[in-house]
């Protein structure tokens, strides 16, 4: 059997593929567990700092949940199913590492869900995104309603998940549904690892303290988030990095940083 999904490592970057092009990167059951098993993977591996998230093929990034799997599933498959989506998925959105989803086709689904899941996402000129799950008589559950209204408000959020349309990527892009676009297809990794080469050549400690501030800012009230970014900050204080970083600028030279 092939594999289902890929993990290659380049230095602090992981990509991580969906490999079930004959199947539109759908999500099956066993998609999902090795997504769960890889994910506790690269959390006991504290190099990695970026994590991108593809789709193989030219045609999707994922097609959302396995639907030739789906029908043969009883009611209470498909509810272990939301509940592995829950508990295999959730590190991209609560690691140490940023998490970014490079979308080379169609989004839809559970797999805009997963898309959503990521810290950032960019995407191929050619990509499209949707929520059609109302139009099949569910609705998302993968956490798409509460990460979709989160990232774009309740309004657009609406919009998407009700009438379940389809958007081109110029419309992803203007939405804020993405954070940029690639030139082409060919150059999406490229273009994911360009833009994310400072958090890659970064301070360890200051990225990991930053990403974990940003984050925080979804689930806390404004004067623990400033708690939070606080102690975040001492982190950082302590840190031989940031000493570094000043040394370095004293000496108009790059950081050597090394995490410590
Ligand atoms: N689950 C399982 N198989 C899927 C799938 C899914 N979510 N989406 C596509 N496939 C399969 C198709 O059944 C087809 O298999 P077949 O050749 O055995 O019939 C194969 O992938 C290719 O799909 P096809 O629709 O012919 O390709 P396309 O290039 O014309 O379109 C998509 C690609 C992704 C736009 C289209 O397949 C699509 O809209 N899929 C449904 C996505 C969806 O509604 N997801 C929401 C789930 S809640």
């Amino acid at each position: 059997m092939s594999e289902l999904v890929r993990l290659e490592r380049q230095a602090a970057v992981a990509v991580v593929t969906i490999d079930r092009p004959e199947r539109m990167n759908a999500l099956s059951w066993a998609t999902v567990q090795r997504l769960g098993e890889i994910g506790r993977e690269l959390a006991s591996d504290l190099s990695v700092l970026t994590c991108i998230l593809t789709g193989a093929g030219d045609k999707a990034f994922c097609a959302g949940a396995d639907l030739k799997e789906r029908q043969g599933m009883s009611r209470s498959q498909v509810r272990e199913m939301l509940d592995a989506y829950r508990s295999e998925l959730s590190w991209l959105e609560t690691s140490e590492f940023v998490s970014v989803a490079a979308i080379n086709g169609a989004a839809l689904g559970g797999g805009l869900e997963l898309a959503l899941l990521c810290d950032l996402r960019i995407a191929a000129p050619l990509s499209s995104f949707g929520l059609p799950e109302t139009g099949l008589g569910i609705i998302p559950g993968a956490g798409g309603t509460q990460r979709i209204a989160r990232l774009l408000g309740e309004s657009r959020a609406l919009d998407l998940v009700l009438t379940g349309r389809r958007i081109d990527a110029k419309e992803a892009l203007a939405l804020g549904l993405v954070n940029r676009l690639a030139p082409s297809r060919e150059q999406l990794l490229d273009s994911a690892l360009a833009w994310l080469e400072p958090v890659a050549q970064g301070a360890p400690i200051a990225q990991r303290a930053a990403l974990a501030a940003v984050r925080a800012a979804r689930r806390l009230p404004l004067e623990q988030g400033l708690d939070f970014e606080r102690a975040a900050y001492e982190r950082c204080l302590e840190s031989a990095d940031r000493e570094e970083a000043l040394r370095a600028l004293a000496e108009k030279r790059k950081p050597r940083f090394q995490g410590k």
